[in-house]
């Protein structure tokens, strides 16, 4: 993963003994494949489940265990690193970390670091539940460490409740919301993505090839700086994003609908579903026989999402709209644009092979009122964050327009 944001990134990976502790092994390697620096520190019975030989050899680097090391292990780890990860972190050390003790090298580790901190936590649930860890929980957040709250599930004691450690993706996002920059905190952002499904009978329906990975790709990043997202999603074949508002429609009707629930309260709306332009003009309750099938099929024109959120909106609101383009891309793109009265408009190639629907990298022309450019074909993720940049300019821009029309 070229432009993986854990690229270049050093992480101080904490691992307690909980028997979650195997599924760390993946975790640092997944890290690793990513591009970044991993130094496991374990504690004495984390060394117990799995053997610091196991994390040296998926880390590339040692991995530590001993606070009576030859050297400062517990000062130059924390002072190396972008942030640290605990996971599984356990009820003993999670109280160790709200009691302040340094009492082996990762707590020690932990007091001694200013970097950011991510607790996931994995213990049985009545453990999770008690009193004393939810309070012990409080003070870290308190201090401003980020919970990964536990899954529920079945736990490795056979009972069933709260407290399976989060699974990998979500400890991902997590981690890169605390190593990106929170620009967008404070923005209310809301964003579609997907096709959306057109019903002709209830076998059948009009739709097409997008995705989602677009929209996902931008809901995620939009999270990670520090937005409120909600996502409005056309079926897709992706999971939904963690920590996050996650609206799941089916038709273009349900979208607007969802839509102009939402738009309200955004700040920034970003439409990079692609609707259908029509849905069948009459709705078969049976299922429509071969034979009764019309060679021509009526359909009915679905509302213009955009154009309508453009035609009522709100002076210190941001609209972002998508034109999936296989040619004329510069002039459809401003027609659009102008057609819509959105605020920036970006325009993706939809016959490149790794442009456009399905494909994990894309390239895109941002179209402004009085600019454009063509960024290089990125991954999804690094174009999504390069739009959530472009956004924030244009939102500078309007705030210091604003300030000069009422100096
Ligand atoms: O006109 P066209 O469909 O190409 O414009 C694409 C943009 O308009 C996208 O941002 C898409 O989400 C939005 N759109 C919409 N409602 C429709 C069709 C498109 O909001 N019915």
């Amino acid at each position: 993963m070229s432009g993986s944001p854990l690229r270049g990134k050093t992480i101080l990976f904490g691992v307690c003994g909980s028997i979650a502790a195997f599924k760390a092994a993946g975790w640092v390697s997944a890290l690793r494949q990513e591009g970044a620096q991993v130094h496991v520190v374990l504690t004495a019975a984390a060394a117990r489940f799995v053997t610091p030989l196991t994390f040296a050899a998926l880390s590339g680097n040692p991995a530590h265990e001993n606070m009576f090391a030859a050297g400062m292990e517990h000062i130059s780890l924390p002072a190396a690193a972008d942030a640290v990860l605990i996971a599984p972190a356990t009820a003993q050390t999670i109280a160790r970390l709200a009691q302040g003790f340094a009492d082996d090298l990762l707590s020690a580790s932990v007091l001694a670091c200013s970097a950011p901190v991510l607790i996931c936590p994995a213990m049985n649930a009545r453990m999770l539940a008690h009193p004393a860890t939810q309070r012990n929980l409080a003070a870290l957040r308190e201090y401003g460490y980020r919970i990964a709250e536990p899954d529920c599930g079945r736990l490795a004691c056979g009972e069933e409740g709260a407290g399976r450690l989060v699974e990998w993706d979500t400890a991902r996002e997590a981690l890169l919301g605390l190593l990106a920059k929170q620009d967008l905190a404070g923005e209310r952002v809301l964003i579609t993505a997907g096709p959306t499904q057109e019903p002709l009978d209830p076998a059948r329906f009009l739709s097409n090839r997008s995705s989602g990975k677009m929209g996902y790709a931008l809901a995620r990043t939009a999270r990670r700086r520090g937005a409120e997202v909600t996502l409005v999603s056309g079926p897709v074949a992706l999971a939904p994003p963690p920590d996050m508002n996650v609206v799941s429609v089916r038709t273009a009707l349900e979208m607007a609908e969802a839509v102009s629930r939402h738009a309200q309260t955004a700040s920034i709306v970003v439409k990079a579903a692609a609707v259908a332009d029509f849905r069948a003009a009459a709705f078969s309750a049976q299922k429509i026989k071969k034979t009764a099938i019309e060679p021509l099929l009526a359909l009915a024109a679905n509302p213009d999402i955009l154009a309508a959120l453009g035609s009522r909106r709100r002076t210190d609101q941001l609209l972002i709209g998508f034109a999936a383009e296989s040619g004329g891309h510069e002039a459809e793109g401003r027609r659009k644009l102008l057609a819509k009265n959105a605020d920036l408009i970006v325009v993706n190639d939809i016959l490149g092979s790794s442009t456009g629907f399905e494909a994990d990298t894309n390239q895109i022309t941002l179209i402004t009122r009085d600019s454009s450019e063509t960024l290089e074909l990125l991954s999804k993720e690094e174009t999504a964050d390069r739009i959530w940049d472009k956004a924030l300019s244009l939102l500078q821009e309007r705030k210091a327009a604003g300030a000069e029309t009422t100096a």
